[in-house]
């Protein structure tokens, strides 16, 4: 039996995340995600899903420091990124970046386990692509030092050369709370794919950014923006999603593999858009995304998922459109690496099988007979 997508398909266990699950909804290592939204941080969240426990107040304090001393880049990584053409897609620059971490840094010396490369990545994540776009867009090399003692705030204030805004930061904080995991999408069995293997946690990560960058999964933030932007008005958006849906286009942020009725992500990425936009004063996006919102649930039936309101957000954080998915990447990383280490733990090679479509058994043409 074969499923397309294996759609369905139940493709090992895992003890991180509930995806779908009526009773408890989502959850990460059995806390719901309402309330970690609601009252935890994001380096607590990263603690608990590379750990697997939440960290006491004292872990918590040592594990912000610890990862604000993991934001510093050596210098290949700098060269490196100046080196990268201007018009790379900062995806390719996380992906790229990992992989000469990786050459550096190499995991099983000095100590460093799968647990250590995703506390370095995840610090550091933010410093290179701040770096990159400071150098390409505005000619400067910055430090990539700063006081800021969460990776939402030095990823902001890095990329503005500002402090960070404190309804900003704590927005950011949230969304990259609501993206650290997921269960098994695409781009966290790529990263058991490549673990499965026996290869480290620097490929697991770069072949996970590979997969998160397309736009039906992780890409989906930035195609989404695209299309909010695209419109003038609410109204404007309503007549030009009717022709998309009549030409049978993809609305990007809409629908979900496992989610069919609501991700419950969205509501509180929502709420977050609401908040930011009203305390602008500038309500053009979060009105248009509405709309789009009411036109897919009349017309499709179809819910938005985390990816759409999230746009919004990142738009009102003064997060450059191509820097959104990248976001998500430093956000995922301590849910990838959490699976890395799961996967190492209980590793079985992953080898499916597959259909076979191909032509009937024949006879091998000799090249001179060849046509
Ligand atoms: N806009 C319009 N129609 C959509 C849609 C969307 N965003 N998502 C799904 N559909 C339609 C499909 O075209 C299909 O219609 P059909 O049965 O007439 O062919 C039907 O809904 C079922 O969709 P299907 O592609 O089988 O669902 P899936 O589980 O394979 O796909 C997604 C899930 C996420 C890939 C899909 O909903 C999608 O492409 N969404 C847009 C990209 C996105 O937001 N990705 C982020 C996911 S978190």
């Amino acid at each position: 039996m074969t499923s397309s997508g294996l759609n369905g398909i139940t493709a090992g266990s895992s003890g991180i995340s509930t995806v779908g699950h009526e009773d408890i909804g989502l959850t990460y290592r059995g806390y719901s995600i309402k309330d970690l939204a609601a009252k935890s941080t994001f380096e607590e969240v990263a603690y608990l899903l590379i750990y697997g426990e939440l960290p006491s107040k004292a872990l918590l304090v040592s594990y912000r420091k610890k990862l604000m001393g993991l934001r510093h880049l050596p210098e290949q990584i700098k060269k490196l990124l100046e080196m990268l053409p201007s018009s790379t897609h900062p995806m390719d620059v996380l992906r790229t970046g990992a992989s000469l971490l990786g050459t550096i840094e190499v995991e099983g010396k000095n100590g460093r386990t799968a647990a250590t490369v995703g506390d370095r990545l995840t610090a550091c994540f933010g410093s290179m692509l701040a770096y990159w776009y400071r150098y390409h867009a505005r000619n400067e090399k910055i430090d990539t030092e700063s006081d800021e003692e969460t990776v939402s705030g030095h990823f902001l204030s890095l990329m503005s050369g500002k402090p960070s805004d404190s309804l900003k930061q704590a927005a950011l904080d949230k969304t990259l709370i609501l993206y650290a995991e997921h269960e098994f999408n695409a781009s966290t069995f790529t990263a058991r794919v490549v673990t499965s293997t026996l290869s480290d946690s620097y490929s697991a990560v770069a072949g996970a950014i590979g997969a998160l960058r397309g736009n039906l999964h992780g890409g989906a933030n930035e195609a989404a923006m695209q299309l909010i932007s695209s419109f003038d008005s609410a109204h404007d958006a309503e007549k030009s999603i009717l022709h998309m849906l009549e030409a049978r286009r993809l609305i990007m942020g809409f629908g979900h593999r496992v989610y069919k009725n609501g991700d419950p992500r969205s509501p509180i990425v929502k709420d977050l858009a609401k908040r930011l936009s009203d305390s602008a004063a500038d309500t053009k996006y979060y009105d248009i995304s509405e709309r789009i919102e009411t036109v897919m649930m009349r017309e499709k039936s179809m819910h938005p998922n985390l990816d759409f309101y999230a746009a919004t957000v990142y738009h009102m954080c003064g997060i450059p459109t191509a820097m959104f998915t990248p976001v998500f990447v430093i956000a995922r990383t301590s849910g990838w690496i959490a699976h890395v280490i799961e996967q190492r733990a209980n590793n079985k090679l992953i080898r499916p099988l597959s259909d076979y479509t191909g032509p009937k058994l024949r006879p091998y043409v000799h090249l001179e007979e060849r046509v």
